[in-house]
Parts: C-alpha cells; structure tokens; sequence
C-alpha cells in the first residue's frame, strides 16, 4: 500500500477487514491504522475509497484519522462499499448489480464515477452515511428474506404445504423475486452474522429498537436448532452414541470458508449431545481438519459407513451425483436429514432412505 501510495496513486482503496469485536460492534482497529499508515505518502489529489463493510460514521472518521495523522488537505474521502459474493467475487466485481459512492465532496463523486465508466451498472452517488447504510441494511435485508422463507418452510411441515411449490408461487411476482428464498440450516459465514450484529448495535445506540431485525437473528439461531431436532428424530429420539455422517461443513457451497459456518454450529451440537461424527467436505480441507469432536475422512462413502443417519450440511453439487444405493447400503439405517433441500425426496425414498428436508 505504501509504494503505490508514495508513487502518486490517485485512488487507495481501504479493503481491510472489520472484524466483529467482542461486544458485537465492528472492531475498526484495521481500517485505523490503514489510514494513519497512508496519511504521510498520499499524494496531494489522491481519494481514499473505502470498501471495507463500516458503520454509518466511518468514513468521516477516516477522513479525521487522515488529516490528523498529516495528509494534505485536499485528499477525498469517499465510502464505496462493495457486494461481493463468496465464490462469485470476480462476477459480482466484473458485473457489479450497483455502484454506490458515498461523498461529501461532488468533485470526488464525479472522479470515482470515472472509475466505473467500463462496467455496466447503476452508479448511486451519495452522502457517506447512506452509501455506508445501503451495505448494512442490503446484507440485513437478505438476512431477513432467508429468515422468512425458513420461517415459512418451518410451518410449511405443520400444515402438509412444500416449501417449494410455496417458493415458486412466490417468485414469479417480480416485487418478492427468486433470489434468497432457498430454505435451509440458517444462513451465516463471515458477513451476515457480523453485519446484522453490528447493524443492530447502530440501531442500540440510536435508540431504535430494531425489533425485525432482532427477530429475524434469533430465528435464525432457532433453525440450528430445528436441524438438531431434525436429526436427533431419525436417530430414536437420542443423539447419545449415535452415528452421523456430515457432508458438506462450508457455510455455503463453492468456498472452502468455515467462518460462522451453520454446518459447523449444528456439527458442534450434535456432538455436545453425544452423537459420534464423520464429516466429509470436498473443500475445507485442514480448517476442517482441526475442528474438534468430528472426524474428517477424505470420501463422502466412508462419512456414510455404519451410520445411523446421514446430514447433508452444505449444498455442494457433487452431493446430488454420488450412488445412494451404496451409500444407503453401507449404512446401519438409512435415515437422512438434508438441511439444503439438495435432494429429491421421491428418489431419496424410492431408494430406501426415509427423508427428512426443510419444509416439504
Ligand atoms: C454476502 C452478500 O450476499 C454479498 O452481497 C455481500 O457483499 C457479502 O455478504 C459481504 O458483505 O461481503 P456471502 O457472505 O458470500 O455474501 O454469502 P451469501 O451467498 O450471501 O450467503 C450467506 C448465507 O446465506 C449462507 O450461509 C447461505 O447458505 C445462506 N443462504 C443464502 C440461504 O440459506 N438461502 C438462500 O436463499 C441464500
């Protein structure tokens, strides 16, 4: 950062990590001292963009930590966050569904809208605290809709309805769309978790009870435990000795990312509540590896050998072309629980497996 800067860059992009702190606000300390460490090398007309995930506020902040820390005083500030998706991040950067630059200054809004002259998308020029509250409540807002559908898909089980013709019927209204209506375990991974915390901590100390958005975490912690329910059922009623196979531990498919991951959450349940563990995940590889009270084997087969139920985690698409009628042969009773909906039931069933999904 320091020799593009010292060579007169005119953008330097802040994309450090704001992890969540142990109160559930979003722990700045990076996004500090990237800013101190550039303040002296930056050249007179350079912009400082940030695109790390920051609460309403920040940009200004970093615009006092520049000064203070000896910047020239015409260097531009500016919040341009970013939506990028694990496993699609080129896509998404390539083909971006908006471009949102939070200023101050026009003149610095007109420049970085130069930036993305070749990318074809909305380009929302803006105040920094609106720029910085589009990322929180975009992240929260998807947050939401997965917590409804799986609300839904929850009651869909007590009233004989499938959460998917339910889906469908939905989707064609262009208003509700398609997207994040998936039901499943509970969404996490290193952003939704944390943004919704922090999200609400803004709203805390603003003295707004943000009471749907509250809800909306808490269900989400509820479905862990509706998937642990779900499995210690197929198992008799008890996890104590039982034998569970796990496929899939990454918090969603196409990563190789553990961090808040729901497979791994309800993994560390069902072992608390005595089941024994084989795990299989074609990406997690030694992250996977050093998790405690589950074994790690190298094949989704050997998962499978001698369990009394198989929990399909993670939505990976190699999971739908493997020989169900190995993997329910090599098993002690053929009982699965597929938390992704990745499965066809009636297949599922005609093989033998009595099936258990997610509001169907
Ligand atoms: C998310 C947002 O989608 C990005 O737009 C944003 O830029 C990014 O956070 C970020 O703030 O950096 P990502 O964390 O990669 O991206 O993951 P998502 O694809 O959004 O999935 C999040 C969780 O929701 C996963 O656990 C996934 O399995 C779950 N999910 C997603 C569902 O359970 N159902 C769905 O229909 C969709």
């Amino acid at each position: 950062m320091r020799g593009a800067a010292a060579t007169g860059a005119e953008f330097v992009f802040l994309c450090v990590p704001t992890p969540q702190g142990p109160d559930g606000r979003a722990d700045l300390g990076f996004i500090d001292d990237a800013a101190r460490e550039i303040a002296p090398v930056l050249s007179p007309a350079a912009v400082v963009l940030n695109k790390s995930t920051v609460p309403v506020g920040s940009t200004r902040r970093v615009d006092r930590i520049l000064r203070e820390a000896g910047a020239v005083t015409d260097v531009g500030v500016a919040s341009n966050p970013e939506f990028l998706r694990e496993g699609t991040a080129v896509r998404d950067f390539l083909r971006p569904s908006r471009v949102v630059i939070g200023t101050d200054d026009a003149a610095v809004g007109v420049r970085v809208s130069e930036l993305y002259r070749g990318v074809y998308a909305p380009v929302i020029v803006t105040d920094p605290a609106s720029a910085e509250m589009v990322k929180y409540a975009s992240n929260a807002f998807l947050a939401t809709k997965i917590s409804f559908v799986n609300a839904i898909a929850n009651l869909c089980e007590s009233v004989n309805a499938d959460i998917h013709e339910v889906v469908l019927g939905m989707g064609h209204d262009p208003r509700i769309g398609f997207e994040f209506l998936h039901p499943g375990p509970g969404w996490g991974g290193s952003c939704f978790p944390k943004d919704t915390a922090a999200l609400l901590n803004t709203a805390e100390d603003a003295g707004y009870d943000f009471a749907l958005l509250r809800g909306a975490v808490t269900s989400n912690d509820n479905q862990r435990e509706l998937m642990v329910t779900k499995v210690r059922d197929a198992c008799g009623g008890t996890l104590t000795g039982a034998r569970v196979a796990i496929w899939g531990l990454t918090f969603k498919a196409n990563t190789d990312d553990l961090r808040d991951s729901p497979a791994v959450e309800i993994a560390a349940i069902l072992a608390e509540q005595g089941a024994m563990l084989r795990a299989y995940d074609p990406a997690a590889g030694d992250a996977a590896a050093a998790l405690s009270g589950l074994e790690v084997v190298a094949d989704p087969y050997e998962a499978c050998a001698d369990a009394d139920v198989l929990v399909v985690l993670t939505e990976w698409d190699e999971f739908r072309w493997l020989d169900f009628e190995r993997v329910a042969s090599s098993m002690k009773r053929a009982e699965m629980v597929d938390t992704r909906n990745l499965l066809d039931p009636a297949a599922m069933r005609r093989i033998g497996f009595s099936y258990r999904g997610v509001g169907r």
